[in-house]
């Protein structure tokens, strides 16, 4: 909420740690990548002679729309002024950001030993790496499906995703999503429910 610093007579706005165009895109990823796994469960893909029923073309649209979601925040997230740092969303290759990792990851597992939720800090390391992964992961995804979606429509291969390289990645991948998705949205509203963070940080479409 606003107040009035006294001593400086200003008005002092709170600063969202995610810029609006990271809540944008991270929201609008979250939703299809939602429709992706809901279609995935029931949808009739395609093969040699049909080109798969309309839960799989909701499934090849807002996979494609995904495709530039994840673009566009990797682009966001490389430019920005705001947000969690590259580094540490990808600390794979700094020394320093790697044995932070390495302390936060015991911190985290300290935590759990004793069956408590870790305390939730904003700039912790591990969670920031988790993220990274479920972004990369979420790329591969939407890379894999891509790469399909245009070897069959360049006439490479014909619409049967079997034994296609592409294919046996996505699919490969497909249970991680699901696995990423219920742990980290999971987590956020445990947070949420337990007020130590707030979900409407990352979902409001505040300024
Ligand atoms: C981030 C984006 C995407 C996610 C999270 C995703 C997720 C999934 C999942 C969970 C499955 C089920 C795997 C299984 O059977 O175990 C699947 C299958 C499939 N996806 Fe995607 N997908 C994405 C994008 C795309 C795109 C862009 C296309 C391109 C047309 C595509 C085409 C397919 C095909 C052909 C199958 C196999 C259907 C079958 O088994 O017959 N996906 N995807
Ligand atoms: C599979 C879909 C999703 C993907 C790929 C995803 C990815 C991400 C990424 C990469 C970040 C870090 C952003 C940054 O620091 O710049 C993040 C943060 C966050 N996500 Fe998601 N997310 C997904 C779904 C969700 C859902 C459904 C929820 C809500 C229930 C959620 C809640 C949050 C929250 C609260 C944060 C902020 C964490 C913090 O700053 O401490 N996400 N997500």
């Amino acid at each position: 909420m606003a107040h009035y610093d006294d001593k400086q007579f200003t008005l002092v706005m709170p600063v969202e740690k995610h810029a609006l165009q990271t809540r944008l895109l991270h929201g609008g990823l979250a939703i299809a990548i939602l429709t992706q796994l809901l279609t995935s469960l029931a949808m009739e893909g395609p093969d040699e002679v049909q080109s798969g029923d309309i839960l799989f073309q909701i499934h090849r649209y807002s996979g494609l729309t995904a495709a530039v979601l994840a673009l566009a925040l990797w682009l966001v997230i490389l430019t920005r002024r705001r947000g969690t740092d590259l580094g540490a969303l990808l600390p794979w290759f700094s020394g320093a950001r790697l044995s932070a990792l390495w302390i936060d990851l015991r911190l985290h597992m300290a935590a759990l030993v004793k069956l408590r939720l870790p305390t939730h800090d904003p700039d912790a390391a591990l969670p920031a790496a988790v993220h990274g992964l479920g972004l990369l992961l979420i790329s591969a995804m939407a890379l894999s499906g891509t790469v399909y979606f245009l070897q069959v429509m360049f006439g490479f291969h014909s619409a049967e995703p079997d034994g296609m390289l592409a294919m046996t990645v996505h699919v490969t991948l497909a249970n991680l999503v699901w696995a990423y998705l219920i742990g980290h949205a999971g987590l956020g509203v445990l947070h949420h429910l337990l007020r130590s963070a707030s979900l409407t940080e990352m979902w409001s479409l505040r300024r």
